[in-house]
């Protein structure tokens, strides 16, 4: 059992002490939905039933552009079922985890079984109070340097989702930053990569995915940090230009291998970490583009040694970010019953 209680042993609830036996699964994916995700894609759908929640990727968000093979769409996914499995935690419950349960349903990728009563540790309600307050932050951030034992718990963090998190050198930062500028490049010189972009961050009312403007965040006046201009498309926006720091603090977050399962564990990962990041009152921004030019990410990976880059991270103090939409729980949730979504 990690310290978030996910068990492996296959206890049922106890229905029979009168207390009341099951967490409120509605609010714990309420919670699953704040998880970060591909442009705000929200490629997730949930299904309920009295003890276990299963977790749905949803095909149709997925960015054909950007991820055709679906990693980022299951990173995405994987970020939900971390925060899913946190939530149960909080509300007092051990869980169960079963990546892709049923072979004939391959977008089926998780289901949480809620386990016995559990009261949760101080670290997991650490985790749980940050829930509300991480927000990608696009924002410049301060010069200072980010303390070893932060980075130390950012690294923990990642292993305790068997994933690992690496922090740049100044010399490989360097290099990470201009294969990302590189990669950004290559991106944008595509028509089909903007027709994309401008499909998530075209603004219309009631809108509740994609990526806002108030997210955008300004514009990086001397071009040094590749964070990705959402704002590319909109040429209209004042925006603000403004100074990024000069010498930002880079992570690497790889797994062992490069399949479905291992996407779905770097986004847990990916999640735990970017907790324990807000809970350190550190910023945060996943920087996706070199991993998204196949060639790139190469570079950053090292599969004959095992290593398979799936994000780069930027890290640091920064003025607090604002949150992005979320759709309603009625549109990812699928009633109990009915047929696969
Ligand atoms: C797999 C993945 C890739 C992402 N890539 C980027 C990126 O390249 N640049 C960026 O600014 N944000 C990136 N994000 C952050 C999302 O844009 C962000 O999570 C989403 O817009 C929701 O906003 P929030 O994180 O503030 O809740 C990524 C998130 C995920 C899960």
């Amino acid at each position: 059992m990690n310290d978030i209680g996910t068990q492996q042993a296959h206890q049922p609830v106890s229905r029979d002490t009168g207390e009341p036996d099951a967490p409120d699964l509605v609010a714990c994916v309420r919670a699953a939905t704040t998880a970060p995700s591909l442009h705000n894609s929200q490629p997730w759908r949930f299904r309920i039933t009295p003890f276990e929640v299963d977790v749905y990727a949803d095909p149709r968000r997925r960015l054909d552009v950007l991820d055709p093979t679906g990693r980022e769409l299951l990173i995405s996914v994987g970020a939900a079922v971390f925060t899913l499995r946190l939530a149960i935690r909080g509300a007092g419950y051990l869980s169960d985890l079963k990546l892709f349960p049923d072979a004939t349903e391959p977008d089926l990728v998780a289901r949480v079984s809620v386990r016995r009563p559990m009261a949760p540790t101080p670290a997991a309600e650490a985790l749980i109070a940050a829930i509300p307050h991480r927000h990608t932050n696009r924002w410049p951030f301060a010069r200072s340097v980010v303390p070893a034992d932060a980075v130390e718990r950012l690294a923990d963090a990642a292993r305790r989702e068997g994933a690992v998190l690496t922090v740049a050198n100044p010399v490989s930062r360097n290099a990470i930053l201009g294969l990302s500028q590189e990669a950004d490049r290559a991106l944008r010189a595509k028509g089909r990569y903007r027709a994309e972009l401008a499909r998530w961050t075209s603004p219309h009312a009631g809108r509740r995915d994609g990526v806002p403007v108030t997210a955008i965040g300004p514009w990086d006046a001397l071009e040094m940090l590749p964070i990705r201009d959402f704002g590319l498309l909109q040429p209209q926006l004042d925006r603000p230009a403004a100074q990024f720091e000069p010498y930002p603090t880079i992570m690497v977050l790889s797994t062992d291998g490069d399949t479905r399962r291992h996407w779905v564990n770097a986004g847990q990962a990916l999640q735990r970490v970017l907790l324990t990041a807000t809970w350190l009152n550190l910023a945060t921004t996943p920087i996706s583009q070199p991993v998204e030019v196949p060639g790139i990410r190469r570079l950053l990976s090292d599969g004959g040694a095992g290593k398979w880059a799936q994000i780069v991270l930027r890290v640091g103090y920064g003025r607090p970010a604002t949150g992005t939409p979320r759709r309603p729980l009625a549109e990812v949730l699928v009633p109990d019953g009915s047929e696969q979504p």
